[in-house]
């Protein structure tokens, strides 16, 4: 199948990974234990009781995966850095080797000709910081704002794209109110404070950078979702999508993009919280400008209003999330191109910035065949797919700079821990072996046919 590769000039192609799914070495040079670490730590938390060692072994292997990533043809390479590897206290003290491997990586990166993009934070909270309230307590935009000052001058002077924080959605809603992710609450009015003090360390931290590397682009990354009720909606079926899109998107481009959370997320809380943790002010710093906005989709939310239902988000009354349409990715996650279409468009519009699909990418129970190869035709299907529905965005209006595959490579997913492969590099966890699957193959394929 031949497909497209259209893309306009200077679209980046990049792939993205996050410290603690890839890095392993959980306890070397002085890094202190995150929350992860903790929540692995919990029967029933991950599965197989996976933890984040050996993950990809990438602190020990870093230059040879950089040359991987020069091999595939990538412009730009997304990783985050480990806040317990450089400040294993939370706060205080800049742990010398762990930030040395961060500046190894950044130069080893340049050396070979691809842009670094870093994201400061994804989601390995240094646990000493969580002994202490973790996102529930306010002082966690201080502590940020430090952590990133720390980051940023040693740094700044060779990274011009920074992102703040990861798919903040998850590090509130489902760590504090769903519970699975660190740390592991469940709590309605506990995932709301987290994500305002998630806002507020972002807003906190975007001055500190700009002070540090004049001229950078700052960001943050989101995970916003299409939410889609059923064909012919009722006026119930319509509030179901307003509420659960009000937890999923508005809850984080209100504060960001406009200033003011959506109405309607304040009035359908209103019974569970008063919102005491708003301060004044609290709005203006959330709302500093950005350069562009980091989306990372996979797939779309399907609900329906149910009389009597509860849905566990904030303003849940009266929802219910319905079945993913098929066809499924080995998450059990829907395939919408159409989705990704929609979503993007949303998210330009609200932002009115430049974005990058920071992430994007599929599960598929891949293995290494006799012939050595990785086929995995699901994947380079998906590929191919969300690629066709960036480009139909860009024509459609949306200012889309990039492309971020997910991932570089298999790694540890989290609560699913090495079960589940994203990776369009297959790794065998035994031999830590990277093997290139066929959709790696097309990804560079794709790139080297665009870059002509
Ligand atoms: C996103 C995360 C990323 C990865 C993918 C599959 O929500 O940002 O770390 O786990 O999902």
């Amino acid at each position: 199948m031949t497909f497209d590769t259209r893309f306009p000039d200077g679209f980046l192609w990049g792939a993205a990974t996050a410290s603690f799914q890839i890095e392993g070495s959980t306890t070397a040079d002085g890094r202190s234990p995150s929350i992860w670490d903790t929540f692995c730590d919990v029967e029933g938390n991950v599965i197989n009781k996976d933890t984040g060692d050996p993950a990809c072994d990438h602190y020990r292997r870093m230059p040879q995966d950089v040359v991987l990533m020069k091999e595939l043809g990538l412009d730009a390479y997304r990783f985050s850095i480990a806040w317990p590897r450089v400040i294993p206290t939370g706060t205080g003290e800049v742990n010398p080797a762990g930030i040395d491997f961060y500046s190894r990586l950044v130069d080893d990166l340049l050396e070979n000709g691809i842009r670094p993009f870093v994201t400061l934070y994804h989601w390995d909270l240094p646990q000493v910081l969580d002994d202490r309230g973790g996102w529930l307590n306010r002082d966690i935009k201080d502590w940020f704002a430090e952590y990133t000052q720390t980051v940023v001058s040693h740094l700044g002077d060779r990274v011009t794209n920074w992102t703040t924080l990861n798919e903040p959605w998850c590090s509130s809603l489902l760590s504090y109110t769903l519970g699975h992710h660190a740390p592991g609450h469940t709590d309605r009015v506990e995932g709301l404070v987290a994500a305002h003090h998630l806002m507020l360390a972002h807003g906190t931290a975007v001055p500190v950078i700009r002070e540090n590397c004049p001229g950078a682009e700052v960001s943050i990354t989101l995970n916003p979702t299409q939410v889609y009720g059923p064909d012919n909606p009722t006026d119930a079926d319509l509030d179901a999508v307003r509420r659960a899109d009000d937890a999923l998107n508005g809850i984080f481009f209100g504060p960001l993009f406009h200033g003011a959370y959506p109405q309607s997320l304040l009035e359908n809380t209103a019974a569970i919280t008063d919102h005491g943790y708003i301060h004044d002010g609290d709005l203006e710093v959330m709302s500093a400008p950005l350069d562009n906005l980091g989306v990372n989709n996979y797939f779309p939310t399907r609900v329906k209003a149910t009389e009597g239902a509860v849905h566990p988000l904030p303003g849940g009354e009266g929802v219910e999330e319905t079945d993913p349409h098929p066809p499924l990715t080995d998450m059990g996650w829907e395939i919408s191109p159409q989705g990704h279409h929609d979503i993007l468009m949303r998210s330009a519009q609200e932002c009115g910035l430049p974005i990058y699909v920071t992430e994007n990418g599929s599960a598929w129970p891949d293995e290494v065949s006799e012939d050595g190869a990785v086929h995995d035709p699901d994947r380079t299907a998906y590929l191919h797919g969300h690629l066709d529905a960036v480009r139909q965005a860009i024509d459609d209006g949306a200012d889309i700079r990039g492309y971020f595959a997910w991932s570089l490579m298999d790694n540890f997913e989290w609560a699913f821990g090495y079960s589940k492969r994203f990776g369009i590099v297959h790794v065998d966890y035994d031999t830590q072996k990277r093997t290139v699957k066929d959709s790696g193959h097309e990804y560079a394929r794709i790139i080297a046919a665009h870059h002509g």
